[in-house]
């Protein structure tokens, strides 16, 4: 079931004031945004650094802040950027999102002030690759070290993995 409606319009909520600190000094975009996990919201900016490679996305700041509070399954996540349209998640930001959050988890995604984008991460990121790949790998191989696990709580990615894996 996906989060009830008031639990996404505070998710965007969260990010459109977390939008606020961003550290954008270089492109002048500002991100925020949201993950729901565990019930609770986590919330991050874009933060930027003049070695250019290294700023970080808002959305990979919100899930690493909720995997470092013990969360590893979000729920849902809440993006605001962009100037005259919302800008959607990044293809980097897909990705670390599909780790945690099964494709039927909601992705809102909104300009400051507009009306926000609805979507999920399935449809964001069709045919993702996953955790069920490296093990799906690993099975094929001749004696290699296995793939790490993602934790000590399985996170969304690999309850999915082994629902669906029939490999
Ligand atoms: N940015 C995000 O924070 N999230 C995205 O999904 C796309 C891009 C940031 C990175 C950089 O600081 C700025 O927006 C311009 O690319």
């Amino acid at each position: 079931m996906p989060p009830p409606k008031p639990a996404l319009d505070r998710l965007l909520r969260a990010a459109a004031e977390v939008r606020g600190n961003a550290y954008a000094p270089y492109s002048g975009f500002q991100v925020g945004a949201a993950v729901l996990a565990g019930g609770r919201v986590f919330a991050a900016c874009n933060v930027e650094n003049s070695s250019f490679p290294l700023g970080v996305c808002a959305e990979r700041n919100a899930v690493a802040m909720a995997v470092a509070a013990g969360e590893q399954r979000i729920e849902a996540a809440a993006v605001v950027g962009g100037g005259v349209r919302p800008a959607a998640p990044c293809g980097g930001c897909r990705q670390v999102l599909a780790e945690f959050a099964p494709p039927e988890a909601p992705v809102l995604y909104a300009t400051a002030t507009g009306v926000p984008v609805a979507t999920t991460i399935g449809a964001l990121l069709p045919s993702a690759f996953g955790p069920a790949d490296l093990r799906a790998g690993e099975q094929g191989s001749t004696g290699s070290r296995a793939a790490p696990s993602p934790g000590k709580r399985r996170s969304a990615a690999r309850a999915r993995a082994s629902r669906t894996s029939g490999r």
